[in-house]
């Protein structure tokens, strides 16, 4: 069953969506601010790229370079020399001819990258750096103070939103278990279920129904189911969209907000993309405003929940913590950019509003580090990884029809080809750590003010995902050079599958180029961690990259069969056993399982689990189990 939508009612005319509330565009001569409308596409990587054939070609260059020798920065400083050089000749046949416009006709047909001017994000306050941090160590004593006031046991009272997402399980299921807090409030808003085929509306499902099912499937029961609530609501309606009376019971008891709902998908529409995460985001911060300001008011603290993304595609330099700047290089998509524009909001409720605020931000959220599970999330990685394992199955259900087989296999040629180069390092966390990062904040007063990495500093190339993916799934993924991917390869391909009756496949694997193939270019952000050890205490080891990759793989093809099942409880169910027979096969062996090579691991896991039914073989006792 496929779940649907419908927007709901409200006022969004008070809320400009125009970029140019966040941004301004800044002549490169003057300094000056140029008015006028910004297009939002204007702020995304692919609207300033592949205009011109001498351009594709130096990129082309360039990335074999970088991929060769490893060494970013100085294919860039060629690339600009290259650029310089095109303008210098277009000024030469300017002055020779006496004509500006045969300088400007001259830079078109070499293809000079001509920039008059650069985008800067407002600055969210007039005030100066000294008042802001005045501000924020007072928010950060009033903070101290009010945990302070609540004792060693303090009872927190938290309003959650998202918790139906893949991050928001986790925070549940850490909460259920979190002795500091007494009560979670969870905004959620109904479901529709509907048949995939016919698009028929099979159920409704209510909130509380929704949260019902959620703890079960968590596991969740007893005095511990207790603790959680679930209201109806949306971040998207103003007050959340929560009933008033319930609005009115919540100023007078909560002690923290924890923001978490957002539209993660890389390829919405801009308004759909403002509207889950600016709008949710303005919302969100607005109805934390006002439990804070209500008297007799037990607020803490608001927690918002962003990216470390907002960084953009910034080639040159660290994406500090500290600080936010329009990336040279631009967006990859406008999920990045509106969670950017939501994180100035919330530098605007801190600064100016006095909105007791931290900012947490995850880089790409992977499932548990220690057993990949992610409770049935299909997002971001696992949307190529799951591909790529179909791939290979369709080439196994093919073998023996010799008429079939060929076609599968070209297929699988096909669609097991990735844009990417194999230097680019993706900055990958496992769930488990976010969370925890997450709840670990609620009582950090420290942490208002400040924006938060939740990211690793291991970070993963490209090569060594391919490699892991080789081991652990039998498939062998080529990467393609992405400029010639875009501009030559997919076109061809998507041609090609046209002809062969497969058109569905060559958009299918078109939307993944487009979406994912912008995360495995060289040039990606360096994020600079610190501030999740220092500040919220998490464990100075970060998770190992490559152990929790080598797990999503082997979640992805044993327990989610590459996103094939997808029943909620199934998917539970299936976790629960896997988690269990991981357990028990570190106990035996003594290793850790992300550490035990894949053919090993097969052979251990067939023992463990009887494959075709997911039932462990036996009871855990006759297992050698984890006592
Ligand atoms: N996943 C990542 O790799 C990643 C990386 C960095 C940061 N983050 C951030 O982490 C947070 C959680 O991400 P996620 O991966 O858990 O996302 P997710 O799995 O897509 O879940 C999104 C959650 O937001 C809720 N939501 C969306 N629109 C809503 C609305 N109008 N009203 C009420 N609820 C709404 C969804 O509810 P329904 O179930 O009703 O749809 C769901 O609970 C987001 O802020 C995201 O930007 C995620």
């Amino acid at each position: 069953m496929a779940a649907s939508r419908k927007r709901p009612a409200q006022a969004e005319a008070e809320i400009d969506a125009s970029p140019g509330r966040y941004i301004a565009r800044v002549s490169l001569a003057t300094g000056h601010e140029i008015r006028g409308p910004i297009d939002p596409d204007e702020l995304l990587v692919h609207a300033h790229r592949d205009r011109h054939p001498v351009e594709v070609a130096a990129q082309y260059v360039a990335n074999q370079v970088v991929g060769l020798t490893g060494r970013e920065a100085v294919v860039r400083r060629g690339l600009r020399a290259v650029n310089s050089l095109g303008r210098w000749i277009a000024s030469g046949v300017s002055a020779a001819s006496g004509s500006a416009a045969a300088g400007q006709r001259a830079k078109s047909l070499i293809g000079v990258v001509d920039r008059s001017f650069a985008f800067r994000f407002r600055e969210p306050t007039h005030l100066g750096e000294r008042q802001v941090r005045e501000r924020v160590a007072r928010l950060q004593r009033e903070a101290a103070r009010r945990l302070k006031e609540r004792g060693r046991s303090p009872a927190l009272r938290v309003l959650l939103t998202g918790a139906t997402g893949f991050v928001g399980k986790e925070i549940l299921s850490q909460a259920a278990g979190d002795r500091r807090i007494v009560e979670i409030v969870a905004v959620v808003r109904s479901e529709t279920l509907r048949d995939p085929k016919t698009r028929e509306v099979v159920k409704v499902l209510a909130p509380a129904e929704r949260g019902a099912l959620l703890l079960k499937r968590l596991g969740i029961k007893g005095s511990r189911a207790r603790k959680f609530r679930f209201v109806a609501g949306d971040i998207e309606a103003s007050g959340l969209g929560i009933a008033a009376a319930e609005q009115e019971r919540l100023r007078r008891t909560l002690t923290h907000v924890v923001h978490c709902a957002a539209s993660v998908s890389f390829d919405d529409p801009y308004e759909t993309s403002f509207r889950a995460n600016v709008v949710g985001c303005l919302n969100a911060l607005r109805f934390s405003l006002s439990v804070q300001e209500a008297p007799g008011s037990a607020f803490v603290q608001h927690v918002a929940i962003e990216t470390s993304y907002i960084h953009g595609r910034k080639k040159r330099f660290v994406a500090q913590e500290s600080a936010l700047v329009f990336p040279r290089h631009f967006y990859n998509n406008f999920y990045e950019l509106t969670k950017a524009m939501a994180s100035i909001e919330t530098d605007r409720f801190l600064v100016e509003r006095g909105l007791r605020v931290a900012q947490l931000l995850p880089s790409i959220v992977i499932g548990d580090a220690a057993t990949g599970n992610n409770r049935g999330d299909t997002k971001v990685v696992n949307a190529p990884i799951n591909a790529f394992g179909r791939a290979k199955e369709a080439v196994e259900r093919a073998s023996g029809d010799v008429l079939g087989m060929p076609k599968a296999r070209a297929i699988a040629a096909v669609a097991c080809v990735f844009p990417g180069d194999p230097t680019a390092e993706m900055n990958l966390v496992p769930v488990d750590r976010v969370a925890a990062g997450i709840l670990a904040a609620l009582t950090v007063p420290e942490s208002i003010g400040v924006r938060i990495h939740l990211a690793t500093d291991n970070r993963i190339r490209s090569e060594d995902m391919l490699r892991i993916i080789r081991e652990e799934l039998g498939v062998r993924v080529r990467l393609a050079d992405p400029t010639l991917y875009r501009n030559l390869t997919m076109p061809l391909v998507k041609a090609v599958l046209e002809r062969v009756g497969e058109p569905k496949l060559g958009a299918a694997l078109e939307r993944l180029s487009t979406i994912f193939g912008s995360y495995g270019e060289w040039g990606q952000p360096v994020h600079e961690v610190g501030n999740d050890v220092r500040l919220l205490g998490l464990a100075l080891r970060r998770p190992d990259t490559r152990h929790a990759f080598r797990m999503l793989c082997r979640h992805n093809r044993f327990v989610q069969r590459y996103g094939q099942v997808r029943d909620a409880d199934a998917v539970a169910r299936r976790e629960e056993v896997w988690a269990a027979a991981l357990s028990d096969i570190e106990y035996a062996t003594g290793r850790q399982v992300a550490a035990i090579p894949a053919g090993e691991f097969r052979e251990l896991v067939a023992e463990a689990i009887d494959l075709k039914t997911f039932e462990p073989r036996g009871p855990r006792s006759k297992r050698g189990a984890r006592p």
